[in-house]
């Protein structure tokens, strides 16, 4: 996987057979979760730590049903971030975290780098829950699976990218693997937040929403980061609501059969209208809920074979 075979710590630099293999191996676990059957002798004996610095609802829970569907020993550890001192709290962390001889670690953390810094420290296979604004590896690969499943492909598929991209680690990671897949990526959102590179990454960058969404197969929206923001960069969220929340109007200019996607949580009324983000035809919303477990199981079970000495 990228940076090593032993992490999964970001998409940038993963080639495209590697996550084509991954969600190969996801679409297997989408059909073994829904018969009801599990694989536990795949992770037997092995602790899988969840170690969330930051808020998490989805990927906290996927990560433990996935831990648990393959047999692992799984403990929820929940930090608040005002305990967190820094690096050396990190790594003291670290340290208590290695001599537990635990397998596998999953890290959310508010700053970017974090997981990276941790994967130097520990013996663990570390995997990154969500840093900063870096990245989100394992969101990025439940989006791709769940576009591929609903299109057959992701090569050649026009997506946009909408809402707050500056603060979004979603969408970076995003960005990296439909990429890397052949997918057109565009991103859409006011200028003060659409990151400068944005255009470095080769991706086409638009401030008004009819225009960003004209013809696209997928759009996908994103939450209103406020919790990242330094202020001033939104305007009110009802004013933000009028020109970059999705609703039907804004989303016409999509192909009449373009799918809608958003990471949760949503702040509906805010980047997504509550009619759109619940309509069962072009909501895909819940079913990426359910490929975050498969996927999740996927990276385990490829992350297990990786590190035979630890895992
Ligand atoms: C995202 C995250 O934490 O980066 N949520 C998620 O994992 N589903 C997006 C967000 O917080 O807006």
């Amino acid at each position: 996987m990228a940076v090593s075979n032993r992490h999964l710590l970001q998409i940038e630099g993963m080639h495209p057979p590697q996550i084509s293999s991954l969600l190969d191996l996801a679409e297997s676990y989408v059909l073994l979760n829904r018969s009801g059957k599990t694989q536990r002798d795949l992770l037997r004996g092995r602790t899988l730590i969840n170690l969330f610095f930051e808020d998490s609802t989805r990927t906290r829970t996927s990560f433990e049903l996935a831990g648990k569907r393959l047999g692992a020993d799984v403990i929820n550890m929940s930090v608040s971030t005002s305990s967190v001192n820094k690096g050396e709290t990190l790594l003291d962390t670290a340290a208590t975290l290695n001599a537990m001889m635990c397998d596998l670690l999953v890290v959310r953390h508010s700053q970017s780098g974090a997981p990276n810094l941790l994967a130097q420290k520990v013996d663990a296979a570390v995997i990154n829950a969500g840093d900063g604004t870096h990245e989100h590896p394992t969101q990025a690969l439940l989006d791709a699976l769940t576009i591929r499943r609903r299109r057959g492909r992701l090569e050649g598929l026009k997506i946009a990218i909408c809402g707050d991209v500056l603060h979004s680690r979603v969408a970076r990671s995003n960005i990296h693997l439909l990429s890397a897949m052949g997918s057109r990526v565009r991103v859409v959102g006011p200028p003060t937040l659409i990151p400068a590179e944005c255009e470095r990454l080769g991706v086409e960058v638009f401030h008004d929403m009819a225009q960003g969404l004209r013809d696209c197969d997928v759009v996908m929206a994103l939450r209103l980061q406020r919790e990242r923001m330094t202020g001033g960069q939104v305007p009110s969220a009802r004013e933000y609501f009028r020109f970059y929340g999705l609703d039907f109007e804004k989303l016409s200019h999509a192909k009449p059969d373009a799918l809608v996607m958003h990471p949760g949580p949503m702040n509906r009324g805010v980047e997504i209208d509550s009619a759109v983000a619940d309509d069962p035809v072009r909501s895909v919303i819940k079913e990426q809920v359910e490929m975050g477990v498969a996927v999740r199981m996927a990276v385990l079970d490829v992350l297990a074979r990786a590190n035979r000495r630890n895992v």
